[in-house]
């Protein structure tokens, strides 16, 4: 099946860490079109997927945006439709992977009578999108789109409460090889020397750096563990959240935490950096679609807390494999994370659990087949 996938960004966002895998057993006749040039476009060449950047012009349009500024960029796009309509005859199938790429992609699949299938990545509510976001990327996928690919429940529930079409819409996860989660011992030792972590209790989040992630919950939370807790912040400001880095800075100063907050920036080796940690919190304060660091922590054997909304609920069982606490609530972060210091059996069997859990939800293969199946329907009907 020969597959035109299309996404907005050049970024690494966990989708386009998603798609580098979807795409990988196409990539004989794919083409991955990206609207924008950056590091996701080398990681899918060093993965020997096909990949062309189609635009150099930037797409003004935010989430957040309302209907006037759409508007304009869809001037802006004209070009842009024009080139993908004429490539996706040569495919059997369009992929769009982001918001943008529905958009771009619905017209192409009209144009050039492609079917449509669109990943949905997104919990499409208020509190991610504008109205106007939220209308056109339903309206676009109810009309054009063959096959929604939701990445949990909850974003599928989102989609189907937004008005979205029940009957095109199916939940797939993300997957993951569970090799890569495997590290070895001396790097993690040299790791923990490198960044001066030893004797410490590491609490790691690994997220882009931006408000819904909520750093700041984790930075609050830490004023009120004991002091040999110490938290490392990887990832960084993907979409320009600058004023969001300098607040951490300063909240970080105000409450005397320079010692204890490490900002690695964005890092490559996230299974080494995760293994030397003692506890992964993910804390963000809307709704999370899926979070694939929850998975790889859980793939990392490593205990995880995570805020209690959206796929987070899908992906931890409280106690049994990891922890859940409400969303924005510093004092009950800092509870579980001062029990998982003093509490290291249960916490050891918990993190073990999720390994075993994880391995067998979220392996590549078995979730490479479930899209394999879609498709394959798809085509043949
Ligand atoms: N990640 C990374 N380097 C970093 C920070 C994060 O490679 O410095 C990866 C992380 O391991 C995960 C992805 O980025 O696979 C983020 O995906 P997630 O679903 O957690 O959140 P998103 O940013 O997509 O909302
Ligand atoms: C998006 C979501 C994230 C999800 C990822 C992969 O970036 O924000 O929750 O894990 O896509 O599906």
């Amino acid at each position: 099946m020969r597959i035109f996938f299309l996404d907005q960004s050049g970024k690494l966002g966990g989708a386009e860490l998603c798609l580098i895998d979807i795409a990988k057993p196409y990539c004989d006749g794919a083409l991955v079109g990206l609207f924008a040039d950056g590091e996701f476009k080398n990681l899918l060449q060093q993965n020997n997927i096909p990949v062309e950047v189609l635009t150099t012009q930037a797409i003004q349009v935010r989430k957040e945006s309302s209907l006037l500024p759409g508007l304009n960029s869809l001037g802006q796009l004209i070009p842009l439709i024009t080139k993908v309509i004429i490539k996706a005859r040569e495919y059997d199938l369009i992929y769009a992977n982001t918001q943008k790429a529905l958009v771009v992609g619905a017209l192409a699949s009209f144009f050039s009578r492609r079917p449509l299938v669109y990943h949905l990545h997104d919990i499409l509510s208020t509190e991610h999108f504008s109205q106007t976001n939220l209308r056109i990327a339903v309206n676009l996928a109810n009309r054009f789109a063959s096959l929604v690919i939701a990445n949990s429940q909850a974003s599928k529930t989102a989609f189907i409460e937004a008005g979205g079409r029940r009957d095109i819409v199916e939940v797939v996860y993300n997957g993951f090889d569970p090799k890569i989660y495997q590290t070895d011992k001396s790097a993690i030792n040299k790791l923990q020397q490198d960044l001066e972590l030893e004797g410490k209790f590491v609490v790691g989040h690994f997220s882009r750096l931006a408000p819904w992630k909520g750093q700041h919950i984790l930075i609050d939370a830490l004023a009120k563990c004991p002091p040999q807790v110490t938290v490392i912040l990887v990832g960084d400001a993907l979409f320009g959240e600058h004023n969001y880095v300098q607040q951490l800075h300063q909240q970080v100063a105000k409450l005397g935490l320079q010692n204890r907050v490490k900002f690695l920036g964005f890092r490559s080796d996230i299974p080494q950096l995760m293994a030397a940690c003692d506890l992964v919190a993910h804390t963000s304060t809307s709704p999370e679609p899926f979070g694939r660091v929850i998975v790889e922590a859980m793939l990392c054997q490593k205990p995880v807390v995570a805020a209690k909304a959206g796929g987070a609920m899908e992906l931890v069982e409280h106690g049994l494999n990891g922890f859940l606490v409400t969303p924005g609530e510093p004092l009950e972060l800092a509870q579980v994370i001062t029990t998982c210091l003093q509490e290291t059996e249960i916490t050891a069997t918990i993190a073990k659990n999720a390994r075993i859990t994880a391995s067998e939800r979220f392996d590549i293969a078995t979730i490479n087949q479930q899209i394999t199946q879609l498709l394959s329907h798809l085509m043949s009907a």
